[in-house]
């Protein structure tokens, strides 16, 4: 087959672009260690601040040690908007949101999910020590550019523990089907 090599020199062109877009792409999800959700938990965004899963929020401990974040997002503030975690430690954090949809993003690292309004997103992930800015990255209103938190990790001999006692509903089962009762 004859091609033109104008028209070759735009198809190897094309093809280098996409190898080099399709790279990055692969290397900035394996080398950040990027991952999509996979965890679907529903609950009713009218009464997320009384439902039990996060009638009290912030930093909790399962009984086997794990630590745990557990975060409201609402126009325009995260709830707590400061929390304080261990080093080098897996750190699963549960959000939802009572209006609309919020972005929790812990800027530097690979912490990052929606909080939509009906559902429970969960994410874990560890750090090292230092200070985060926490934005909100979905627009979300009038004073979304305020809606920002802060992160503080601690080295893990350092830290003084949760703020709080593990929620009475710590881990619950999607609406719907209870994990427990099979
Ligand atoms: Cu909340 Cu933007």
């Amino acid at each position: 087959m004859n091609v033109d090599l104008y028209e070759k020199i735009w198809m190897y062109g094309t093809g280098g672009m996409l190898t080099l877009f399709f790279g990055s792409l692969a290397v900035s999800a394996v080398g950040g260690q990027m991952q999509p959700p996979s965890h679907v938990e529903t609950i009713n965004p009218a009464r997320a601040m009384s439902d039990p899963r996060f009638a009290t929020r912030g930093v909790w401990q399962d009984d086997q040690g794990g630590v745990h974040v557990t975060v409201v997002g609402m126009m325009f503030a995260w709830l707590p908007d400061h929390v304080t975690v261990p080093s080098g430690t897996p750190v699963t954090f549960h959000l939802t949101s009572t209006d609309v949809i919020h972005g929790y993003q812990i800027v530097r690292t690979n912490g990052q999910s929606m909080a939509i309004p009906g559902y429970v997103s969960q994410f874990t992930t560890q750090f090292a020590p230092g200070e985060y800015l926490i934005a909100c990255n979905e627009y979300c209103g009038l004073g979304h550019h305020a809606m920002a938190g802060r992160l503080t990790v601690v080295p893990a001999a350092e830290w003084t523990g949760p703020g709080m006692a593990a929620p009475a509903a710590a881990a619950p089962p999607a609406e719907g089907g209870d994990h427990a009762a099979h």
